[in-house]
């Protein structure tokens, strides 16, 4: 049997450490005058002061309440997204990075507030701890559903359960898609297309910019091959 001091599995100060990690790596990535969005998250609990510290003109926006409170702390400026329209850049954590940048994210249940500011900003960063990165896809992965028929909705995606958990920040309850998840792009056309969800927590590579992994080797930054990213 090993010696527990030989073990892999990162110490929560270690994982709490390679987090603040990535986020002050994205913290740096911002310009003066950006408009940002903010994820939600222990991670992105940490890029708000690492952001604050620089002392920029930032307009950012938050994608839940307790990160809108968190940054109003650092005395950062959160507005509405429809008063910004597009985003230079959004800064998010997630629970899963594959291989080809796909990611499950909504652990926090915020993921749909988080694909729509992904989707308004020219460039996206994840950020994220070491242990994030998965050879493959798995389950759980997050469903924001409506009230209305939410029983009809679940008995249509075999394998989903709804999660104990506050409903998200728009009042709609959070589930957990529990089948297979090996072909994410058709996973998340099926998701996509079921009466009464809201959005699922897949993000297709295509929607990001740059991958921030922190681990006991430093920050490794990936930059993808996003359409019409500039910066
Ligand atoms: C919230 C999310 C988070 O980005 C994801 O759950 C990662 O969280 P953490 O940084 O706490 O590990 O998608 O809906």
């Amino acid at each position: 049997m090993g010696s527990p001091h030989t073990t892999a599995t990162p110490s929560l100060n270690d994982a709490e450490n390679h987090k603040r990690a990535a986020a002050q790596a994205a913290a740096a990535l911002v310009a003066d005058g950006a408009r940002v969005g903010l994820g939600t998250g222990s991670t992105v609990a940490h890029l708000l002061p690492a952001l604050a510290a620089r002392k920029l003109r930032l307009r950012c926006v938050a994608t839940s309440p307790a990160t809108e409170r968190a940054a109003r702390e650092v005395g950062l400026v959160v507005e509405e997204l429809d008063e910004l329209g597009q985003l230079d850049i959004a800064i998010d954590g997630a629970d899963q990075i594959d291989p080809n940048g796909w990611l499950v994210k909504g652990g926090g249940g915020a993921h749909t507030r988080e694909k729509i500011v992904a989707a308004a900003a020219t460039r996206f960063v994840v950020i994220a701890s070491a242990e994030k990165v998965v050879p493959a896809l798995r389950a759980p992965v997050p469903l924001e559903i409506l009230r209305f028929g939410a029983l009809a909705t679940l008995a249509s995606l075999d394998g989903a359960v709804l999660r104990e958990a506050p409903p998200s920040p728009d009042g709609n309850l959070i589930a957990d898609y529990l089948g297979p998840v090996e072909e994410p792009r058709r996973l998340a056309e099926r998701l996509s297309a079921t009466p009464g969800v809201v959005d699922h927590g897949l993000f297709a590579p295509e929607m990001v910019s740059d991958i921030l992994i922190a681990g006991p080797g430093g920050v490794e930054h990936r930059v993808l091959d996003r359409p019409g990213r500039s910066g």
